[in-house]
Parts: C-alpha cells; structure tokens; sequence
C-alpha cells in the first residue's frame, strides 16, 4: 500500500522525494541489478553469506521485499536469485568488526533513501561468530576483540543506526537480533561468545523498553535459533578445548540439528507474528 500522502508528507525530505526509480536500484553498489514496483517490505540483514544469514536471504527474496544485506563476502547466487524473482537487491560487502564505519553507512544510506510505498522495515542483526573456544585465558587478544566487536558492538551500533536513521517513517519499524541459548546459559571454554549473546538479550531488554515510550516506537526481540547445522556448529563439534564437544557431536550424530532452511523459515514466521516485540527475549522453540 502506497503511503497516504499526508503521511508521506511527514517522512524525512530525502525518503519523501518524489522518485519513480527503486530506491536500492537508485543507489545500487556494484552487482545490483534488479528491481521491482511492487517492493513493500525492506528488509536490511548481517551476515547473509552462509548459513542461517543466507537460508533467511533466500527466502526474503519473493516479491513485494527489498534486500540490503551486509558481510564481509557478497553472494553471485543470491543476485542471480534476485534477478529472477525481480527482487531488488543489494549487497555491501562491509566487515562488520568495523561497527562504527557500517552504522554510519546504514544511517546515511536510509537517510537518503527516496520515497517508496513501503510497509515495513526491519533489521535482522544475524551475523556472529564463535572466536578461539577454549578458556578465557587461552583466547588471542585480536580473536576475543573480533568476536565482541562483530557480536555486540555491530548489532548495538547497527541498532542505533537503524532506529535514527527510521525514527520519522510512519510505518512498522522491527529489530531482530538473533541471540542463542548460550546466552542465557553458561558453558566452559564459550565465555566470549557467551557474553556476546548474554549482552544482545540484554541490550534488547533495554531498547525495548525505551521505543515502548515512543508513539511510534520500533519493535524489537533477541530470538534463539535452536541448534543449528552451519559451519559454526562444525567448529563447536572440532573443538580440542571444549568440554561439551561431545554433546554437540552427538546432536548432529542423531540428527537433531535444524536445517538453516527450517530455521530461517521459524525465524521469519516469527518475525511476522503481530504481537512480535510482546516478549523481548524469545526463543524459536518455544
Ligand atoms: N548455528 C547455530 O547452531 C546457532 C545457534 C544459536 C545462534 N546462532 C546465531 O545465528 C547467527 C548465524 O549463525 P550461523 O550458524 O549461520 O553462522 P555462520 O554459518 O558461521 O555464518 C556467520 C555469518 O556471519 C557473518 N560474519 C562473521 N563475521 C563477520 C564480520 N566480521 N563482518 C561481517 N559479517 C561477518 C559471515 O559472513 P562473512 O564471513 O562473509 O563475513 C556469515 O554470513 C549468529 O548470530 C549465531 O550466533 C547460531
């Protein structure tokens, strides 16, 4: 549904200029190309190279949804995938460990995006990784500050980006940050990543209860995925150092690991419910 023109009126001057041009094609990066009239829904999500990030790309890629998606590498599949469902694409191959230059990026490029009929707009803060797993002590200093900076700091300044870069568009605005069980559940040899996690519920909390006290405040929840079979559950399953690595073994030996597709499928259907953001901490189990 096309903004009302009232309401458009009250969108920031770059986003309400009248353009018939797809927002994303107007500044696309090299490797966009497609587009489409019928764009509703933008969705902006981290770490869509691989695993979950990239099972949840794929299925955003249906007509009526605008792709933005941020890693280190950019998918030729998913471009080619775009061109086909005449999606609109974008792909910023950005290092997210730089969590101040890609916050500032996001802002300026949503501040700048032309009017558009959207509907929503939402961020997946998806993109994590699991440092060295060992005892804290063991951890090489550049490994521990990778893993915080790409774990928490991104999502936060990420976060902060999207709610001022948004803060006028008068349509539904969601954050989703995919935490984990480890977050609210200790394990040896996991404290980094464990913190990370524990700080994204955390942050959340405090978010949530701060847009609860806005008219139009964003909606926000930090969903666990479930156990899920990427290359982080091979890293947990060839640990030397990790006092659980049999369990984790054992899960993806009985074959109780989600498949990114299925897990991407849960997440979105969640991000989707209307009482999203009721509870800001939830798990995809549940
Ligand atoms: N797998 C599980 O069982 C499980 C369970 C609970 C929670 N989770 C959470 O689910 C999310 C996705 O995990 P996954 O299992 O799909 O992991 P994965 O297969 O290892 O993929 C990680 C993604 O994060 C991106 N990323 C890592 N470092 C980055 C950096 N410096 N800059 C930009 N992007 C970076 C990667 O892209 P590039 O390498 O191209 O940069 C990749 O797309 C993570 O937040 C993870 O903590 C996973």
């Amino acid at each position: 549904m096309e903004l009302p023109g009232a309401v458009a009126s009250a969108l920031p001057a770059a986003v309400a200029a009248e353009t018939t041009e797809p927002s994303l094609q107007t500044q696309a990066q090299p490797g966009a190309a497609s587009s489409s009239p019928m764009s509703q829904h933008l969705y902006i999500l981290t770490g869509a190279s691989r695993g979950l990030g990239l099972a949840m790309a794929r299925e955003l890629l249906q007509p009526g949804n605008q792709l933005l998606c941020l890693s280190r590498k950019t998918q030729d599949e998913l471009q080619q995938q775009a061109e086909a469902a005449e999606v609109v694409l974008e792909q910023w191959s950005q290092d997210l460990s730089l969590a101040g230059e890609a916050a500032i990026r996001l802002e300026s490029w949503l501040t700048a995006l032309p009017r558009q009929p959207l509907e929503s707009v939402t961020l997946i803060n998806n993109a994590g990784m699991i440092p060295h797993i060992g005892p804290l002590d063991a951890l090489p200093v550049n490994d521990l500050a990778q893993a915080i900076r790409v774990g928490i700091e991104a999502p936060m300044q990420l976060t902060a980006a999207f709610l001022r870069g948004t803060a006028d568009w008068p349509i539904a605005r969601k954050v989703l940050n995919i935490s984990s069980g480890l977050g609210r559940k200790p394990l040896a040899a996991q404290a980094a990543y464990c913190a990370v996690k524990a700080g994204m519920d955390h942050f959340t909390r405090c978010v949530a209860l701060e847009q609860v006290l806005l008219p139009h405040g964003a909606r926000i929840c930090a969903l666990a995925p479930g156990v899920v079979d990427t290359d982080m559950q091979v890293q947990m399953r060839s640990a030397d150092e990790f006092p659980d690595r049999e369990r984790f073994a054992q899960l993806k030996a009985e074959g109780k690991l989600t498949s990114p597709e299925d897990a991407a499928r849960r997440i979105l259907a969640y991000l989707a419910r209307p009482d999203f953001g009721d509870q800001p901490i939830a798990d995809v189990r549940d």
